[in-house]
């Protein structure tokens, strides 16, 4: 696997990052794209998402013209598929944006390709697009290769994460799999383990679950603990001197398109096996209900004493701290329906350079500091961790953070 050609599909949060960093190895990349807006922006040497120094690594890349973006692929030796794969209707996983990116490199396949799917998809899905892509091309039957890599980025560290991650590497053949690990060795420095495609596939859907299971363990505690008036965070604490416990930490709810989203996958093809994994998303889901529910006690609790509307600021409203994504974000949820309700509400959001988000006004921290009566604290922003509130106002804190 000597300088290969590669085409990555799909150049958002994780296709476009990749694909810089397989750039900035000196090999040629072909990002494709359907929406053409996201293709004129990188060929001009910027970026359309938020991640630190994906902006500087995509301006150097695409000046030496190891990166190019396109709406159409094209012929090469590594197809990569990062696509987005969401959930429709009751939490069914929707491998569609698969399906149409291998529908359209098929054209473009040869011998001894190799096809890699990074977008976090059911278990079988490899083999799914594999027939899918063989039942169009019939003479490439067994001459092409396919694997199944799952991507576990943390998103504001995802350059030094790509590059350092251990990676799990699911070959439908132990030959696809070794043909693969030989393409993420020229640009991963992380530890390659090789397995088959089903049990990579799972792999990411587990690691998600299992964070989702151990959140909704905090969360409902916090909701225990709060019922009897017992801080949740001195608990966790003193129960985590145990050797063997390690309690997460209590949150709005759990948000994103990975935690959120990929339990269902599990939950939707193994209905009777899977019956922690959906609980957790339920209670988790449930959690910005009882948050709801406690501000609205709040509010009361403010009129009968102030005999007026309180002025609300929630701060926060990505879907974890520090990022601007708002992506399945609970703190967005809340925000929305706390608006939808009472209409003396800002957010705060040090992430956006926006007026509104989803007709939320957004304000500077410092006004809300001024002006608010109720502070919901959504998410544990860095800024947020060092306010002097006024003696006066109610404060929510539902991140539960240590306060520097
Ligand atoms: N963002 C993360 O932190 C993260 C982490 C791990 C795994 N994943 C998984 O990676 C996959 C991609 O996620 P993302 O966050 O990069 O999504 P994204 O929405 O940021 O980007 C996906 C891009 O694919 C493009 N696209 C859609 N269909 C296409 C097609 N047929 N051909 C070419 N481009 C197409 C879209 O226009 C979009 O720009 C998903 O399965 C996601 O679950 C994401």
């Amino acid at each position: 696997m000597k300088n290969p050609k590669v085409v990555v599909m799909g150049l958002g949060y994780i296709g476009l990052p990749t694909g810089a960093v397989i750039a900035d190895k000196g090999i040629s990349v072909r990002g494709v794209d359907i929406q053409s807006h996201v293709v004129d922006t990188i060929n001009q040497g910027r970026i359309h998402i938020v991640e630190p120094d994906l902006a500087a690594l995509v301006q150097n890349v695409v000046s030496k013209g190891f990166l190019t973006a396109h709406t159409t692929p094209a012929l090469a030796d590594v197809f990569m598929i990062a696509v987005p794969t969401p959930f429709k209707g009751d939490h069914e996983p929707d491998i569609s944006f698969v399906e149409q990116a291998a529908q359209h490199i098929t054209p473009f396949l040869a011998p001894g390709n190799l096809i890699l799917i990074e977008s976090t998809s059911p278990v079988d899905t490899t083999r799914t697009i594999q027939k899918q892509i063989e039942e169009a091309r019939p003479e490439l039957q067994n001459k092409l290769h396919f694997a199944y890599c799952p991507e576990r980025v943390l998103p504001g560290k995802i350059l030094q994460e790509l590059r350092s991650n251990p990676r799990i590497i699911g070959g439908i053949t132990p030959e696809d799999a070794q043909k693969a690990k030989e393409f993420y060795a020229l640009f991963v420095e992380g530890d390659l383990y090789t397995t088959n495609d089903h049990t990579a596939e799972m792999c990411k859907l587990v690691e998600n679950s299992f964070r989702d299971v151990n959140i909704a363990f905090a969360n409902e505690l916090s909701m225990i603990c709060h019922s009897i008036d017992v801080d949740v965070m001195e608990l966790i604490h003193l129960a985590n001197k145990h050797p063997r416990v390690s309690i997460l930490q209590p949150g709005c709810g759990v948000g994103g398109h990975c935690i959120a989203v990929d339990p269902w996958f599990l939950v939707h093809q193994f209905p009777q096996h899977a019956n922690l994994i959906r609980q957790a998303r339920e209670t988790n889901d449930s959690k910005p209900l009882w948050v709801l529910s406690q501000v609205d006690n709040a509010i009361s609790f403010f009129k009968q004493k102030h005999h007026r509307s309180p002025q609300i600021a929630c701060l926060g409203l990505s879907f974890k701290p520090n990022i601007d994504d708002l992506r399945e974000s609970p703190a967005l949820h809340i925000a929305k329906s706390i608006h939808q309700e009472y209409p003396n509400v800002v957010a705060v959001e040090p992430n956006l350079l926006l007026d509104q988000v989803q007709s939320i006004p957004l304000c500077s921290l410092e006004k809300a500091l001024q002006e608010a009566d109720i502070f919901v604290v959504l998410v544990a922003h860095t800024p947020f961790r060092t306010i002097s509130y006024p003696t006066s106002a109610i404060v929510l804190d539902f991140t539960h953070q240590c306060r520097d």
